[in-house]
């Protein structure tokens, strides 16, 4: 794996590639903007070094490749090369000492890389792309973010991309899953306590809203907390300031905060398990992921991403999708979205022999069955109201394309039309 470099500086682009060998990276230096772009991939380049004079292309690189780390260099841009994707920013003149220093950091983190080890934010996906356009004005700002979306759609994954290239990456990112806490113990967990608060409190405890000091912190599943929590909550996110539980005195902690839900918090808000006011405070830029069957040109780059990754973890060879798989894949309906794609990915990677993943060895839904893909239908639903609902949802996940959808079916497109026909004279179907 290599790193570009792109400055309009000839010598400069030969001594960054001088250091660039040294470090034992291959340099791949351009002084040409589109010769730059025409060469620039993720599978050659780790990373890239780019001149603030070329912010654009900083923007449509990461636009393009998540993964693709880009250090830019300049006298006045790092505002604006920070907002157009670069995670770092160096001003000229710098010691080579300090380039080594911020591009080993580039390459190794911390937290350059997600969590979960995998280093890639796949958004292929118009909609993600958009996603991403948002994600790149935020990220450098304070603002509270709010990210809905159904569980495994990757909140997470854009949480930390927030911290990451934000100006607290430096800083800690501190996450903490508020489903998976008892109400009771939230509260210390959140805000730490005193030596002596209650029975058991044998030492100061150091909460995560202290821990995130400089940083930001991440409170997954925020809809998940109590009224009386949530009312605590608010005071801390308006005031910045921390009581311990059983304390004298409060603490300013400087946070940033992220907040996701896989509920529908407006719904919440109106059925009285959520205070408006709370919400206000953290939605102040929304964020929407949407399922991962409605993204439907994110659902192969994530299986390359995914093959890939299993074959560098296990020493294997990466295998190809058969067309059929592929079709598969796009018809699903991804109840788990990208954690189930991620599942489904690494089960056919490690039980397939041979370098095809086909469809019979491609498992789809929970129980390893087609049906289970449509949801176990109810005893009692008849064959010919499955009938419909496959034929419904199969239609629906190609976009009403027909012809697609009877080869999916493995009908033809006259009785897909025939059965249309019906299901709009019985007024089954509303449009068709
Ligand atoms: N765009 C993406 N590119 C690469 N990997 C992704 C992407 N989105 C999700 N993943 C991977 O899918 C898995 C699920 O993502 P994540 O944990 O962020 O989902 P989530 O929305 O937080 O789910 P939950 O609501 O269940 O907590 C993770 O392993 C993550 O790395
Ligand atoms: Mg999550």
């Amino acid at each position: 794996m290599g790193i570009a470099i792109l400055d309009h500086d000839k010598a400069t682009v030969a001594i960054l590639a001088e250091i660039i060998d040294e470090m034992g990276q291959t340099p791949y230096p351009f002084t040409d903007k589109d010769k730059f772009l025409g060469a620039i991939s993720p599978t050659a380049h780790r990373a890239a070094v780019i001149a603030e004079d070329f912010a654009d292309v900083i923007e449509g690189t990461k636009q393009v490749y998540q993964s693709i780390e880009i250090l830019a260099m300049g006298t006045s841009g790092h505002d604006r090369c920070i907002q157009a994707g670069a995670t770092g920013y160096l001003k000229k003149p710098f010691p080579a000492g300090d380039f080594r220093q911020a591009l080993q950091a580039l390459l190794l983190g911390p937290g350059s890389r997600p969590q979960s080890g995998n280093g890639s934010f796949i958004a292929a996906d118009r909609s993600m792309q958009k996603i991403m356009e948002i994600l790149r004005k935020v990220a450098p700002t304070q603002a509270s973010v709010l990210i809905q979306g159904e569980s495994g759609t990757g909140k997470e994954v854009i949480a930390r991309y927030i911290h990451q290239h934000s100006k607290r990456a430096g800083g800690p990112y501190v996450g903490i899953n508020l489903a998976a806490i008892p109400d009771t113990l939230l509260e210390s967990e959140l805000f730490g306590y005193e030596k002596g608060a209650f029975t058991g409190a044998y030492a100061t405890r150091i909460g995560k809203f202290e821990l995130a000091d400089k940083g930001t912190i991440l409170l997954d599943e925020i809809t998940e907390i109590s009224i009386g929590l949530q009312a605590k909550l608010l005071r801390v996110l308006q005031e910045k300031q921390i009581d311990r539980v059983g304390a004298k005195s409060s603490l300013h902690v400087d946070f940033r905060v992220i907040a996701t839900t896989n509920r529908n918090i407006e719904q919440e808000i109106r059925d009285g398990n959520f205070r408006s006011d709370l919400y206000f405070r953290l939605n102040v830029i929304p964020i929407k992921v949407p399922p991962l069957q409605s993204r439907q040109n994110d659902i192969l780059p994530l299986a390359a991403h995914f093959i890939s990754k299993v074959a560098a973890r296990e020493g294997m060879p990466e295998k190809a999708l058969s067309p059929q798989a592929k079709d598969a894949f796009l018809s699903y309906s991804w109840p788990g979205n990208v954690r189930e794609l991620e599942n489904v990915i690494e089960r056919s990677m490690i039980l397939t022999d041979g370098p095809e993943i086909t469809l019979d060895s491609v498992e789809l839904g929970m129980g390893g069955s087609h049906e289970t893909a449509l949801g176990q239908p109810a005893v009692g639903t008849t064959i010919h109201e499955m009938e419909k609902n496959l034929i419904c949802s199969t239609l629906q996940s190609v976009d009403g394309n027909r012809t697609r959808a009877a080869s999916l079916l493995g009908i033809s497109i006259r009785t897909l039309r025939n059965k249309l026909n019906e299901y709009a004279g019985k007024g089954q179907i509303s449009d068709r």
